[in-house]
């Protein structure tokens, strides 16, 4: 089944076209990276899968359910963990999530709210007031608040920023244990490293459009080779290599270093031995591959 079905969704905020027909299909069970420079339009789209704004042309369905149309058997099914930190300060942590399980009627639900406070390391500020938590600790609370309800879809905009290192691990680690339990999971970042371990597909918004929607294997294959980085010790690059370079520093008294295009291992043993040939002598080289960071720099800057 498709979890969330996006149809030539449009948004404009006084004649800004922030969404200009966006339409992308989820399937139930996915992880998905929806990636974007800052004013793409993520946390738009966002606001028009939880139905917080209605767009002014399109549609979205989660599970089948019509967010507009439909609006309580769409948010039922759907949790989502907002990019700014709203809260009511005089609730502690506790009452802030019994009052959100209040909101989609369901009752003792202590089990799960404990269950769920254990699991991003909030239980012993679960009688703590809201306003007494740092900024991380709150947004551990914005996604404690998205899943009282369980719900299959989970929409996170932003989870991890402000996040130090330990509860990112905490909250990865949960968030992937909901999905391989079947929740459908989206999630937006500006960790690339972090959408790359995470996302099975990713859709790439800028200005409003889609530009990119691939798996993130396809994605990670369409980056050109990688770079092979050398730092000699002696000697020079020979001169038939040169048209692999694609940049050099030369001599900053420690001899020179090169980064050569290269498409895959193989090519590295020919220039190996080249340079062993013309009697220059390595003294460090590092074989990089592209990453998502670099795919998501050439379809930004459109190459
Ligand atoms: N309420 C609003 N009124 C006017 N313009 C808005 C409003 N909300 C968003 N915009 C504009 O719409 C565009 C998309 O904003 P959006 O917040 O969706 O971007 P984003 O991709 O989530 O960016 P970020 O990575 O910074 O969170 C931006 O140009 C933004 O200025
Ligand atoms: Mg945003």
């Amino acid at each position: 089944m498709t979890a969330i079905q996006i149809d030539s969704v449009e948004k404009s905020y006084k004649g800004f076209k922030a969404l200009k027909g966006v339409s992308l299909s989820i399937e139930e069970g996915e992880f998905f990276g929806l990636l974007g420079p800052n004013g793409a339009g993520k946390t738009t789209l966002i606001s028009t899968i939880a139905g917080l704004i209605r767009p002014d042309a399109g549609s979205v369905r989660i599970h089948g359910h019509d967010v507009v149309r439909e609006f309580r058997d769409a948010r039922m099914r759907l949790g989502v963990v907002p990019q700014e930190l709203v809260f009511d300060p005089f609730f502690t942590v506790r009452e802030t999530l019994r009052l959100q399980s209040g909101y989609f009627g369901i009752r003792n639900n202590d089990a799960w709210i404990d269950e769920v406070m254990h699991n991003l390391d909030l239980t012993n500020k679960a009688d703590v007031n809201m306003r007494a938590l740092s900024g991380g600790m709150k947004r551990r609370v914005l996604v404690a608040q998205a899943l009282v309800h369980k719900p299959p879809v989970i929409v996170l905009d932003e989870p991890t920023a402000g996040v130090d290192v330990e509860l990112r691990q905490t909250l990865w680690k949960f968030i992937a244990r909901l999905n391989r339990e079947g929740h459908t999971v989206v999630l937006t970042t500006h960790y690339l490293e972090e959408a790359q371990a995470m996302c099975q597909r990713v859709a790439m918004l800028k200005l409003g459009q889609v530009v990119a929607l691939d798996t993130m294997p396809a994605l990670l294959r369409r980056v050109s080779g990688s770079q092979l980085v050398v730092h000699l010790k002696s000697g020079e690059l020979p001169g038939e290599l040169r048209h692999l370079v694609s940049h050099d520093e030369h001599d900053n008294g420690h001899g020179n270093k090169y980064t050569l295009r290269v498409n895959d291992y193989s090519d590295v043993e020919p220039i190996l031995a080249r340079l062993r040939q013309s009697g220059a002598v390595i003294d460090e080289m590092q074989l990089e591959q592209a990453d998502l960071e670099d795919i998501f720099i050439q379809i930004m800057e459109g190459k």
